[in-house]
């Protein structure tokens, strides 16, 4: 698979670590949830770089005055969890961005056909310009939830190179339809797997996240 599209998947202890207990089918909803947290949080950390909008300042020390760089708070930061499951990942995203405004997007596959459908749109009409959009949804199967939520974020007038994705497994039929329309957006992600099953499971993946999250 030959991508434009940046995928990143941060070589840190720490997701490594959520991952594989997010992974096994043996942790009980109440870690699985502190899993996803976890990676809510450290995904958040690796996007933010080169990503977040900050200025030049001076502050003053107490000995001394000082060249600092602080975060910009005028340029707009927003967070759309893909309802269900990528609400796991919003309380860790919000330690993060402690400022972003969060617009809930409800999607849920049609079991038998995989289509998406929408429940909940929480989005604006029109998202100013400039805006910084992180998506959280702990998996990218086949791709048709999240192809569904980027059409509704460009219709809204977001920048696809100033939006960032965070998942826990990414499959790569997910992957190649972002590529395909979306070739300057950049996907923070675990791990990524490379099977999809034909009841759209990732393998190995870690199960239904939605379910595991809220234990229904
Ligand atoms: C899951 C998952 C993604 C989507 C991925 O959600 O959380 O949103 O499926 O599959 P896709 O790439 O094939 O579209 P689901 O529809 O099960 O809803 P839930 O989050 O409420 O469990």
């Amino acid at each position: 698979m030959t991508l434009q599209l940046r995928v990143y998947v941060p070589p840190h202890p720490l997701i490594k670590h959520w991952l594989a207990v997010a992974r096994d089918a043996a942790t009980p909803s109440v870690l699985f949830r502190s899993a996803m947290t976890e990676l809510g949080r450290w995904l958040t950390y690796e996007a933010a770089r080169e990503w977040l909008p900050t200025q030049e300042a001076t502050v003053q020390t107490p000995l001394d005055s000082s060249p600092a760089t602080l975060i910009d708070p005028t340029v707009p930061m927003a967070v759309v969890p893909i309802l269900r499951a990528g609400l796991g990942l919003l309380e860790g995203a919000q330690t993060v961005l402690p400022l972003a405004s969060i617009y809930h997007l409800g999607l849920v596959r049609d079991e038998k056909t995989l289509q998406p459908s929408c429940y909940l749109n929480k989005l604006p009409e029109k998202f100013p310009p400039q805006t910084r959009v992180l998506v959280t949804d702990p998996m990218l199967a086949t791709g048709g939830s999240i192809m569904n939520a980027m059409a509704e974020l460009t219709q809204r007038g977001v920048d696809p190179a100033l939006t960032r994705i965070i998942c826990v497994v990414a499959a790569p039929p997910a992957l190649q339809k972002l590529n395909d329309a979306f070739p300057g957006l950049i996907v923070y992600t675990a791990t990524i797997d490379e099977t999809v099953n034909n009841q759209g499971f990732i393998i190995p993946g870690l199960g239904d996240a939605g379910d595991r999250i809220f234990g229904t």
